[in-house]
């Protein structure tokens, strides 16, 4: 049993470490999440068809590039989309509870119309979320801006998919810049690289990724 004086003393180091923790802790986007360990078989590299991998993708040193030209091919003959190369994180598809992308990303000057992160699946279209570099911003789509100035320099991304709760969140740099709606639960993938968006794309686009990592709750 502790006396009262003890007990008081108790409530007194409480009272001090919450004060400091309200001006001084940072609360991190992984907190209360699990890391899923990875190998290289959870990253399966979508490229144009017709080039080889080493002439659009390269590994070294942790850094993990891909780029893209405007005039390339699909990723499958049959396939009508845009060009891309893509790591699509594999193995790890969910279609519920909470999941969490983390990345260092890097997009160099010029790389624009380009999708580096993006959701795959729905319940209605294709994407729950698609994060496209337009000018060095980064916008929701073609839409809402959520950051500014990211060209030439490396920045954290974490990307969070509540699919109970029907939203997802992006941080930069471990601070919250965007949160929305999901587009209901579906067979949901992470991808990120560089994938072309319908217009107003640059001729090269490029993004590279450290530490990549897969959380969930
Ligand atoms: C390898 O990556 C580390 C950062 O993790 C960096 O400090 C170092 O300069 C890189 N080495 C080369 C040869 O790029
Ligand atoms: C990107 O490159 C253009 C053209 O060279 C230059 O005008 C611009 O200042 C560069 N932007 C950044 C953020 O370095
Ligand atoms: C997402 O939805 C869950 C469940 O409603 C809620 O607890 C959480 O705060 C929401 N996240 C954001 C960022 O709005
Ligand atoms: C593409 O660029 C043109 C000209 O700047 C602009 O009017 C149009 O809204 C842009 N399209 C998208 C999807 O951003």
């Amino acid at each position: 049993m502790m006396s009262s004086s003890q007990q008081y003393l108790v409530f007194l180091m409480l009272l001090l470490f919450i004060t400091r923790c309200v001006l001084l802790c940072t609360t991190d986007p992984t907190d209360g999440f699990i890391n899923v360990p990875l190998t290289e078989d959870n990253f399966e590299i979508q490229r144009p068809y017709d080039v080889p991998l080493e002439e659009r993708y390269s590994y070294k040193n942790g850094t993990r590039r891909l780029w893209v030209y405007a005039d390339d091919k699909p990723h499958d003959p049959n396939s009508h989309t845009q060009p891309r190369t893509e790591i699509r994180i594999h193995g790890l598809d969910y279609s519920s509870g909470v999941w969490q992308f983390e990345g260092h990303a890097f997009v160099p000057n010029g790389t624009s119309g380009a999708t580096i992160l993006q959701i795959h699946g729905a319940s209605h279209g294709a994407t729950t979320i698609i994060l496209r570099i337009y000018g060095g911003d980064m916008r929701y789509y073609s839409g809402q801006v959520m950051a500014t100035d990211l060209y030439d320099k490396w920045f954290r991304i974490n990307l969070i998919h509540d699919v109970d709760g029907g939203n997802v969140t992006v941080f930069l740099d471990g601070a919250q810049v965007f949160t929305t709606g999901d587009q209901g639960p579906g067979d949901l993938y992470f991808k990120c690289g560089v994938y072309a968006a319908p217009e107003n794309i640059s001729y090269y686009m490029e993004s590279r990724w450290r530490d990549i990592k897969i959380y969930k709750k």
